[in-house]
């Protein structure tokens, strides 16, 4: 198998797990989805949005319903483009929307025209390269546009993650079931050693995504390729493209400022401007 991860054939399967995931999309998760991406990005009255990396394609619906008025969403895997195809196509029928299979490294300018504000909500750590990525989607903002984007932030136990993701992302069914079993009992164990009880979590479970418990599991176990970045490198690759950040949502950790990462790392929350000014370095 080749070993250049940023062919899809080296990643793991995110897009079947986002088909068997966008079955449950109701009412409820569209309506989270817009109260976490307003939160970002505003409203969006009249914006062209572009959704990279749009797996269920739930975010781009959201941005429709906040009032965007074209979305183009974009995905590598084929998987992730039919079903938000599929997603959308239920949700926001009559709306201007295009679903392309397309990886972020293939996106330009010249062929699609810049964007008012652009997304690429967990995506970028998971392209195989993600400075290029990160360089490659910050060409597409116009001028004072916005770019927002969430990465998995850097964590004690990446040198785990590092090795468990490329094997589960690899392994049968059964192995996958059986890990996942595993990091259930664990985190299970670790809720009760801190005083707090499993069915109580599973009761408020929500991930910001609108993912339920199982389905992130499997994404968190799976998702390879996996890297992760600090604030501040964050902000030295921002800055020499002509970008300023609006606001960011952001976690330090209790050692060392960075969190032990036992189940997992958690993305930040990042949203720049594109300076106005014509000429980006
Ligand atoms: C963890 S999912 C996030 C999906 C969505 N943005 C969300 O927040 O719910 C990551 C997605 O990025 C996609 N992806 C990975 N590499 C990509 C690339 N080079 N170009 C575009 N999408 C890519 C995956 O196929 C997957 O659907």
């Amino acid at each position: 198998m080749t070993k250049d991860l940023t062919r899809v054939e080296t990643h793991f399967a995110f897009g079947r797990n986002w088909a068997s995931f966008a079955d449950r999309i109701t009412e409820v998760e569209i309506e989270e989805a817009v109260v976490g991406l307003q939160r970002l990005v505003g409203a969006l009255n009249g914006k062209r949005f572009l959704d990279i990396g749009c797996g269920s394609g739930l975010h781009a619906l959201a941005a429709l319903r906040l009032g965007a008025r074209e979305v183009v969403a974009v995905d590598l895997d084929q998987n992730s483009v039919l079903t938000a195809r599929r997603v959308l196509a239920h949700h926001a029928p009559g709306h201007v929307w295009q679903v392309d299979k397309i990886s972020v490294f293939d996106l330009s300018l010249d062929a699609m025209g810049a964007f008012d504000t652009v997304y690429a909500w967990g995506v970028l750590h998971h392209t195989g390269d993600m400075q290029r990525a990160i360089r490659q989607a910050a060409a597409l903002p116009a001028p004072g546009g916005i770019f927002a984007f969430a990465l998995y932030r850097r964590v004690w136990m990446d040198w785990f993650w590092r090795r468990e993701k490329p094997w589960y992302a690899r392994a049968s069914s059964r192995a996958q079931a059986r890990a996942r079993t595993v990091y259930m009992a664990l985190f299970r164990l670790g809720l009760r050693l801190t005083g707090r009880s499993f069915a109580d979590y599973l009761a408020g479970y929500r991930s910001n995504r609108g993912m339920d418990y199982s389905h992130d599991v499997h994404d968190w176990l799976g998702g390879w390729p996996y890297e992760s970045i600090l604030p501040k490198e964050v902000e030295a690759l921002m800055r020499p493209l002509r970008f300023e950040q609006v606001q960011s949502f952001t976690r330090k950790g209790w050692l060392f400022g960075r969190e032990f990462g036992f189940f997992g790392s958690g993305c930040d929350e990042y949203v720049y401007r594109r300076s106005s000014a014509l000429c980006a370095a």
